[in-house]
């Protein structure tokens, strides 16, 4: 059932675990991170980026109305965030379109420009009650180059949440966007000073990149929200490779969608298990 994001995240905050976004491109994404769920039983967030939304010609519509149909259809929480959003006027698209939440993302500003225009989106957001993320630092990675972001400060993290009013923190602590290979290692000493500093959950980007015995540290340091999207389209396109290379007459794109579906379902269910599992260590 479709479930407004901010109250999956209270939720997964008060029983002091996480819970996973996960990124979907395709209709097929949003299919399999949905079957991930209900095969872990357990609540999910399906998110949208600005990026996507352009691979799709620029129309938002026709892939949210998707994921917000199928998220309706699921027997688990599902909700409906729209991700890196750096486009003003899709992010005023976001709430007719059936969205419960916005990561407006200004981290390539410098700090005061930053915390201005996202001050600006919060007040409109919150009139149409959606739940805006925003970040502060740079998780890094988007642009193809893995070298560490600049780290977020605890101090101004604390100032810009109170100045903003922004409802949740993508924080830059070592992780980074597209790594195909999980070998990031995170500084737990800031998560938790971040924690200590900053009265909002905290939100983990590029988590793909992070190794499970990270990864349940940061949620027991604090982290909240855990996106993952490489992961999935790895193993999305790992089945697909598999599913072409044993077979060269194979021409019906639902013999490979299906096995790569179900690959993403697999990763996905694996992960939510991860992240809930922390809250009873
Ligand atoms: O906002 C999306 C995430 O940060 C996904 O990052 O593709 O590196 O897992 P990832
Ligand atoms: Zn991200």
């Amino acid at each position: 059932m479709y479930t407004p994001t901010g109250e999956i995240v209270a939720r997964a905050r008060s029983a002091g675990g996480g819970v996973g976004a996960f990124n979907v491109i395709t209709v097929e994404h949003a299919e399999a991170i949905v079957t991930g769920a209900e095969q872990a039983g357990l609540p999910v967030i399906l998110q949208i980026s600005e990026n996507a939304v352009r691979f799709h010609h620029g129309r938002l519509a026709p892939i949210a109305a998707a994921a917000r149909a199928i998220a309706e259809a699921a027997t688990v929480p599902v909700g409906l965030h729209l991700d890196h959003v750096e486009s003003d006027d899709l992010f005023d698209q976001a709430a007719a379109n059936g969205f419960g939440s916005v990561m407006y993302d200004a981290s390539r500003l410098g700090y005061a420009a930053n915390l201005s225009a996202t001050a600006a989106v919060v007040r409109r957001g919150h009139a149409q009650g959606l739940w805006v993320e925003s970040e502060l630092g740079e998780v890094g990675g988007k642009d193809g180059a893995h070298a560490p972001g600049v780290r977020t400060d605890p101090a101004e993290a604390a100032a810009y949440v109170a100045a903003t009013g922004v409802d949740a923190l993508a924080v830059a602590v070592g992780s980074s966007h597209a790594m195909a290979s999980r070998t990031a290692r995170l500084d737990h000493d800031l998560i938790a000073r971040l924690r200590a500093a900053v009265p909002v959950p905290l939100v983990l980007h590029g988590s793909s990149g992070v190794p499970d015995d990270e990864l349940v540290a940061a949620v027991r340091g604090g982290m909240v929200k855990i996106n993952i999207g490489t992961a999935l389209n790895s193993a999305f396109t790992g089945a697909v490779r598999e599913s072409l290379d044993g077979n060269a007459t194979l021409v019906d794109p639902r013999r490979y969608l299906a096995s790569a579906r179900t690959a993403m379902a697999t990763t996905v269910a694996g992960a939510l298990r991860l992240l809930t599992a922390t809250t009873t260590a």
